[in-house]
């Protein structure tokens, strides 16, 4: 005899291709039927256009076609009503808060900042991205610069695409399984310029956050636009960020725009986790030597005045650029990297238990 009961027990077991959660748990059953041996299973989905629904049906398939005494097994899809959206959380209009918040389960949401442009912030939060994700942290990076998006390249290379998903966006999982969000993945033409004003822009940084389906994160790393734009702004007021992490470069001189970057995390009352000096020295491969080929550094003097940790400085490195414009920077050996991830790591576990 088959119950019910049964069925349900077997598809706990049958996830959300895209979600990983139990269609179970995201209130896609709507209704068992069976007949003595013959079983049929309505899947309710957000939208019918869902390009999941084949494997869902071979996945209900061989679940439901295990329980004991079930010979047939027949899917069917319908839509999602208004009321079943709601249920799980997915309320019909989008509201202020996001789709998948609830869905969501992120420990540390760390910003990475700089006072001006092209001193590497990006690059930071890739090899932060991956230097958490080597010490077994689950990982993902929001790419909040819009208009000058470039994280998508570090990881994947050219033309990297994110497929249309049911139930909301869903982060493309780079090779070591680092979940990105960007702008430039859902492009139609990735050269395409995005020449969107400050509100446009901000509501697109709110939905990466709360119509991203992120899942379980121990960090997401969002790489910011260059400078206390209204970008910034946006993600310091909408996301709950742990703290900001600094980026200069020895050009940054007396610090000024440094101090700028530190001010506004300071009037907005985030955390200041610490100060990279990035393209800080250059390292002779054949004799070890190293060339302060900006100038002598001021990273420590300046850490100081603006009272937060020095996390470490990174030299400039001919490889790290190849690798990033290759999208490998999964492949480097990051090891001048690595000592700044596990210092800053502890500042952060230290500061939230
Ligand atoms: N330490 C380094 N060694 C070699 N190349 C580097 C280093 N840091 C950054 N670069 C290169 O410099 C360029 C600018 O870096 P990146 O994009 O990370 O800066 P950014 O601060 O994010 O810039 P933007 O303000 O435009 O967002 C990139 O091509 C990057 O590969
Ligand atoms: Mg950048």
């Amino acid at each position: 005899m088959v119950t019910e009961a049964a069925v349900r027990q077997a598809l706990r077991e049958v996830m959300d291709p895209e979600l990983h959660k139990s269609l179970i748990d995201l209130g896609m059953i709507r209704q068992v039927e069976i007949d003595e041996e013959r079983v049929h299973i309505t899947v309710a989905l957000t939208v019918m256009g869902c390009p999941m629904r084949e494997q869902i049906t071979s996945d209900v398939r061989a679940a439901v076609g295990a329980v004991a005494g079930v010979s047939e097994v027949t899917v069917e899809f319908v839509e999602m009503t208004d009321e079943e959206k709601r249920r799980i959380g997915l309320s019909p209009k989008k509201d202020q808060e996001g789709a998948a918040v609830d869905y969501n389960k992120i420990k540390h949401v760390v910003a990475v900042m700089s006072g001006k442009g092209g001193v590497g912030k990006s690059l930071v939060s890739g090899l932060l991205a991956v230097a958490l994700r080597r010490l077994g942290k689950e990982v993902g990076i929001l790419d909040a610069d819009i208009t000058g998006p470039s994280i998508p390249k570090m990881f994947f290379g050219d033309g990297a695409r994110l497929s249309p998903s049911p139930l909301g966006l869903v982060p493309l999982s780079s090779k070591t399984g680092i979940k990105v969000m960007s702008i430039n993945l859902l492009l139609p033409d990735e050269n395409q310029a995005v020449i969107w004003r400050g509100p446009l822009i901000s509501s697109a940084i709110r939905q990466f956050w709360g119509d991203t389906f992120w899942g379980d994160l121990d960090y997401l790393i969002v790489d910011l636009p260059p400078g206390t734009s209204d970008a910034s702004l946006t993600v310091m007021q909408s996301l709950p960020i742990s703290g900001v992490v600094l980026v200069s470069s020895p050009q940054d001189l007396a610090g000024m725009v440094v101090r700028k970057a530190a001010d506004m995390t300071k009037q907005m009352h985030t955390p200041l986790l610490g100060l990279i000096e990035n393209m800080s020295y250059f390292e002779c491969p054949d004799t070890g030597k190293r060339y302060d080929i900006f100038g002598p550094s001021h990273a420590e003097e300046i850490a100081m005045r603006i009272d937060v940790p020095l996390l470490g400085r990174l030299p400039v490195d001919p490889r790290v650029a190849v690798a990033c414009d290759a999208g490998n920077i999964e492949d480097l050996a990051a090891d001048a990297f690595q000592p700044i991830a596990a210092h800053l790591l502890q500042t952060v576990e230290d500061d939230q238990p």
